[in-house]
């Protein structure tokens, strides 16, 4: 290699390092006018709170929606499902609380404080395993609800954690029917 192959070498590396850092710069610059955008009141209360039309949802179906970033599940429950979440006694349980954002914290984990409505049918959850944040299956697992592939969490038809390493039950939200057929989240 001669003297002169040297300094192009490094200039080369050079030039492709400060083009990969200005790539890097460029992109922070991008996104950071959009998180400047979205502290701003208006857009975050936008985001606070939507709206869900859940009228096409049949009972034995499930409709996931995004909300600030997260699945939410929002299931019209069987009879057969209400009747398991219901008769399973609390000492069955390994997470006895009803993690409920709309109940206080110390409610028990029955079904009545995880269903939405009076009637059992709609439950509506946080569809992030609490173990480490993967998004469960529904319908499925040793308990008819809902299962973590990821390392084998289940998840009863109250979305109650029944086997598996997942610590808690699935996370309620703030969620009230704002009407016959829609639900507000948040
Ligand atoms: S993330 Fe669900 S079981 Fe580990």
């Amino acid at each position: 290699m001669s003297h002169a192959d040297d300094p192009q070498g490094n200039r080369r590396d050079f030039l492709y390092y400060a083009t990969g850092s200005a790539a890097v710069v460029a992109t922070g610059a991008a996104v950071w006018p959009l998180v400047n955008q979205m502290n701003a009141s208006a857009d975050v209360r936008a985001l606070a709170s939507i709206r869900v039309d859940v009228s096409s949802v049949d009972v034995g179906s499930q409709l996931t929606v995004l909300w600030q970033g997260k699945p939410v599940f929002i299931r019209a429950r069987t009879d057969e499902e209400i009747e398991a979440a219901r008769n399973t006694p609390l000492t069955d349980l390994i997470d006895t609380e009803a993690r409920n954002d709309n109940l206080s914290a110390e409610a028990d984990a029955s079904d009545a404080h995880r269903a939405l409505s009076d009637d059992g049918v709609w439950l509506v959850q946080i569809g992030i395993c609490t173990h480490l944040g993967c998004v469960p299956i529904g319908q499925s697992g040793d308990f008819g609800g809902w299962y973590c592939p990821c390392h084998g969490s289940h998840y009863d038809t109250a979305g109650r954690i029944r086997k598996g390493p997942a610590p808690r039950n699935l996370e309620i939200p703030v969620a009230k029917f704002v009407d016959d057929t829609t639900i507000e989240l948040g």
